[in-house]
């Protein structure tokens, strides 16, 4: 798998870690390269440290949307990975990325989807008044965080919790969530069947 990073990457270190332990979770699972939207991310390091190839595709380096979203393509397609894992990625995927990969992308958000997709999902609960919130991984379509979902965890909402205290709950959740979806899509073949996820 390609994995595409724009922040901390604690998913991807996750990832790393479950797979470098050979854990049963990750089991059958492969990280060959890291992407991101942005440089000098603590994701890409964490990328470097673990000796896997990263690339770059800044939406600012090129013309308009359409050609960065070629560019993160063929960036991507340069490793031929089975599967694509958008973690913590702060970019929609464009039509062409979804044309080569569609199907074969997932992305996990700190929230119960349907509810409080975007880039503020975790601040939106809290400010909504939610009691539970959470983690969703999802196959990616061509709307924002709308794709099949595959996996969600629960966490709870604490009267005392900030924006960043929740977030930090979440992750925990989301993490193993993470590395859980992966390695069974990994070993086992599946099927998207409307808005229903099939894990043979
Ligand atoms: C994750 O909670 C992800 O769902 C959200 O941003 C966070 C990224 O965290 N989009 P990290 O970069 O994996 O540490």
């Amino acid at each position: 798998m390609v994995v595409l990073v724009s922040g901390s990457g604690t998913n991807l270190q996750a990832l790393l870690d479950a797979i470098t332990e050979e854990g049963p979770a990750a089991y059958g699972a492969e990280i060959v390269a890291v992407g991101a939207d942005r440089a000098g991310i603590a994701g890409l390091e964490r990328a470097e440290r673990a000796g896997l190839p990263t690339f770059v595709c800044r939406v600012k380096d090129y013309e308009s949307r359409a050609a960065w979203d070629a560019a993160l393509t063929e960036a991507t397609a340069a490793y031929a990975p089975d599967l694509v894992v958008s973690a913590g990625f702060m970019k929609i995927l464009g039509k062409d990325f979804l044309a080569r990969f569609g199907g074969r992308t997932v992305n996990t958000h700190p929230a119960l989807l349907p509810s409080f997709p975007g880039a503020h999902g975790v601040r939106d609960a809290l400010a909504y008044g939610a009691k539970v919130t959470g983690c969703t991984v999802h196959f990616v379509d061509d709307g924002v965080d709308t794709g099949p979902i595959i996996a969600q965890g629960v966490v709870e909402v604490r009267d005392e919790d900030d924006e960043s205290a929740l977030h930090e709950r979440i992750k925990e959740v989301e993490r193993s969530l993470l590395v859980e979806v992966v390695g069974r899509l990994a070993r086992h073949g599946y099927r998207i069947e409307g808005r229903k996820v099939r894990i043979s």
